[in-house]
């Protein structure tokens, strides 16, 4: 496919020789409005060197840069130049690149060779699998498939929350009030009624909290019950966990959780001692980082226990020794910012150069309506829950439905659990938000239903029209501004991916197929796509083929199906 920014890049430099090819890779840009042009380049920045206003400059360089072939038109205006792609080479460049790839279109092998990590999701077993994971579960899977479409070699972690003090109450109120057939039964709920239970408990009595402490200390140092119990506790919820990741067709690559650091941490916390980095502080082991306006990240409790950051820092170089991570990324909540600052610094102050390499993918929170979310107060609702009540409400919408349709069981769980994907990477991951119902799996709007039944739509044009991929198409025939807007957005889908990829920003797709979807509706209403003349139908459905082709690998890199029928 021509890049016609590269062409805009290289003409400008041989012009301009003065300016480095950096310097106007920065400044060529995409007009606020098409009239103006597809790409544009201002010329302040000329002034200082020709000595000569910037209206001027702009003339006299759109003048030098006239070529039909790609651009049928470059024009001054005020201190930009705007460049206008010739519409019959774009259709023929982004169509014809599409047919030839079909669904290997947009992708890209920008990370060949090298493997990047994407932690995400990473429950924290014994305890529900609840709404408030739906953000980091989403938004890592989507991550992980845009850097796998631009070739990444990538590496799914679920780094489960395993192990900790949480594990000692656990196993305390297990003995106290626990029994184990009827946790058998429902064991997530009756693992958190008992966390309630000890929760509460401890107010009340302090000697328990000691006990709590005591299963902890045995569970570190190998105590049998206290590792059959913490097995039992963790091969329940992931048992529980997979029903979820299986609805949202997510795999991980590794369950590599806490717990299976701690083995490894002895070395680490003798490498950080041996550099010299840890003080004493009140019986625990810390780093001071006030020099970096941070509080101390501790390595070692006072009991000898260790916690949640050294587990952190441990994982991170067992990662870097085995798999040579290019990007090492962390899906996690922005309560956490702190706790990644102070650790990531950690690495780099033990000489690990790579500790840039690290990144904390942040984002808000999500809240509901009613405000339940705590598990403290066994308040929750079960992500599990959420995604079956919205395949139940999609399933109601296609039961109203006349005409019958084909495994309404099974579309009514893509619609309904893609719903509530689309709607999750609709924003700025960084934004709050509050769950909404109606808006989620409503068919209008900026919502994943309304993509999904565009992609179906055009799944039957293609159909009654006899679309064939190999057919020769006469581009010249694509020339209305409905057509050039749908081209534009697929011709550019490939650099939102980029964008999205470098930003860690999922919703830049997420907008772009909303766009696309749009785009063609207003098409699809305005222009007949199947007409008697032969020709003209074969150049419009080739148009919707492209249309449909980034739409699925759009809805793809958010984790969602494209139905073929609605
Ligand atoms: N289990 C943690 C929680 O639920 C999230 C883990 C995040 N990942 C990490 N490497 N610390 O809050």
């Amino acid at each position: 496919m021509i890049n016609f920014k590269e062409l805009i890049i290289n003409k400008l430099h041989d012009n301009i020789p003065e300016l480095e090819i950096e310097e106007i890779e920065r400044l060529v840009e995409t007009p606020p409005s098409y009239d103006m042009g597809d790409y544009a380049f201002p010329v302040f920045q000329l002034a200082k060197i020709f000595r000569k206003a910037p209206p001027m400059i702009a003339t006299e360089l759109a003048e030098k840069l006239q070529d039909s072939e790609y651009f049928e038109k470059v024009e001054a205006l005020g201190a930009y130049v705007n460049f206008f792609v010739n519409k019959n080479t774009y259709a023929d460049t982004v169509l014809t690149d599409v047919l030839e790839k079909g669904y290997d279109y947009g992708k890209s092998d920008l990370g060949a060779n090298r493997r990047v990590i994407v932690e995400y999701s990473s429950p924290n077993i014994a305890k529900p699998f609840h709404i408030g994971h739906i953000r980091t579960t989403v938004i890592g899977n989507s991550i992980k498939k845009i850097y796998d479409y631009l070739g990444y070699d990538t590496i799914a972690i679920n780094h489960l929350g395993d192990y900790g003090t949480q594990f000692g109450m656990l196993i305390t109120a297990m003995k106290h009030w626990g029994d184990e057939e009827v946790v058998r039964q429902d064991p997530i709920r009756e693992l958190l009624k008992l966390y309630v239970k000890i929760n509460e408990e401890m107010e009340e009595d302090p000697t328990l909290r000691e006990e709590t402490r005591e299963w902890f200390k045995k569970l570190e140092d190998k105590d049998p019950e206290a590792v059959r119990l913490w097995n039992f506790f963790r091969e329940e919820s992931i048992k529980e966990f997979e029903r979820v990741y299986e609805l949202l067709d997510i795999e991980f690559d590794s369950y590599a959780g806490e717990a299976f650091y701690s083995d490894y941490m002895d070395d680490v916390i003798n490498e950080i001692e041996d550099k010299g980095l840890t003080v004493e502080s009140q019986g625990a082991e810390i780093v001071d980082l006030e020099e970096y306006g941070m509080p101390p990240l501790i390595v070692k409790k006072s009991d000898g226990t260790t916690i949640y950051a050294t587990r952190d820092l441990t994982a991170a170089i067992y990662r870097k020794n085995k798999y040579d991570f290019y990007k090492n990324i962390y899906v996690v909540g922005n309560q956490q910012k702190l706790h990644f600052q102070q650790f990531f610094k950690v690495l780099e102050l033990m000489g690990h150069e790579w500790a840039k390499d690290c990144v904390h993918v942040e984002f808000g929170t999500v809240s509901t309506e009613d405000g339940a979310l705590s598990t403290r107060k066994g308040n929750v609702l079960f992500l599990e829950d959420v995604l079956m009540k919205a395949k139940d409400g999609i399933l109601e919408i296609l039961n109203n439905r006349e005409r019958e349709i084909e495994n309404k069981d099974k579309l009514a769980e893509q619609i309904g659990i893609g719903a509530v994907i689309f709607q999750e990477l609709f924003n700025d991951r960084i934004k709050d938000y509050v769950f909404d119902w109606d808006k989620t799996l409503s068919f209008e709007g900026d919502t994943g239903p309304y993509v999904q039944y565009t992609h179906a739509r055009i799944h039957s044009l293609l159909e009654k029209g006899a679309f064939n991929p190999a057919d020769s198409v006469d581009f010249a025939l694509l020339s209305s501004e409905e057509e050039l807007d749908i081209l534009r957005l697929i011709y550019n889908f490939q650099s939102v991916v980029i964008d999205a990829h470098e930003k860690y920003q999922p919703y830049f797709v997420t907008r772009h197929i909303v766009e696309l979807a749009k785009a063609f509706n207003k098409y699809y209403n305005t222009t007949s796509i199947l007409v008697d003349d032969e020709e003209v139908k074969k150049a419009r459905l080739a148009l919707s083929y492209g249309a449909k082709v980034v739409i699925h690998n759009g809805l793809g890199l958010l984790g969602m199906v494209a139905p073929e029928r609605m």
